[in-house]
């Protein structure tokens, strides 16, 4: 029988990830996993977040899921290899910040928005010195409060978060944002607002080709020729 990807997130954002994991794997079968009761995990303790995700992950294991994708830049930066090693035997992929993509594209004022623990990890800091060029300035832009206001569709909070961060960039020359948190691009037609002209890239993309690279590689790969299903489980 063909087994389903395993898929999570504190709640709506993955969903991005989703999207871009469906347009390239249309036939396999998803359970995502949105913890809106958790949200937000860009601003819980380590161990408050060690927790919550030890517990999505078992969950997802009932389903006899093939692979787990988390499609959260917080989790992933702060808990992905932890996670490798208390699951030896289960497949992660994770989303980051796409801060190579911006980087590698020759921007020169490059801005990251990403929750508070994202901001601050140690996956972040690596990411900055290992891709940015001499020439390059990385902003590094941590968005209390959005994750959540976007998660509760709380439209007066989005524009007042917004405006309070980014604003004082408007003379900064941006010509890049790198969004680090899978909720973000949900508003990013409100972002661009702020900015002349701007490339907006997120982490999805690469997330979506490495769960194809990996399934086919380790011959996983859904055979049947129909659309795959989506099994939605939400905690309130
Ligand atoms: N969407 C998640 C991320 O990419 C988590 C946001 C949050 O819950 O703070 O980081």
């Amino acid at each position: 029988m063909n087994k389903s990807i395993g898929i999570f997130d504190s709640g709506i954002g993955g969903l991005t990830t989703l999207k871009e994991i469906r347009r390239i794997l249309p036939n396999e079968d998803y359970i995502y996993y949105a913890d809106s009761k958790n949200n937000p995990f860009g601003e819980k303790s380590k161990k408050e977040l060690d927790k919550i995700v030890h517990n999505i992950i078992n969950e997802l294991l009932k389903y006899n899921v093939k692979l787990i994708v988390i499609a959260c830049n917080t989790v992933t930066t702060k808990f992905i290899n932890t996670l490798r090693k208390d699951y030896p035997n289960i497949l992660f992929v994770g989303v980051e910040p796409a801060i190579k993509v911006a980087c590698d594209n020759d921007y020169k004022n490059i801005l990251l928005m990403a929750t508070p623990n994202t901001i601050s990890s140690q996956r972040t800091k690596e990411l900055i010195n290992k891709n940015k060029k001499e020439k390059q300035n990385i902003y590094l832009l941590p968005c209390e409060g959005l994750a959540n206001a976007i998660e509760n569709n709380d439209k007066k909070r989005i524009s007042r978060i917004l405006n309070d961060n980014l604003n004082k960039y408007k003379n900064c020359n941006i010509d890049s944002i790198v969004l680090g948190c899978t909720h973000y691009p949900i508003i990013k037609n409100d972002i661009k607002k702020y900015f002349k002209t701007i490339k907006i890239v997120d982490g999805n993309k690469g997330t979506a080709k490495r769960v194809k690279h990996l399934l086919k590689e380790s011959n996983l790969l859904n055979n049947k020729k129909e659309k795959g299903s989506i099994k939605f489980i939400q905690t309130r």
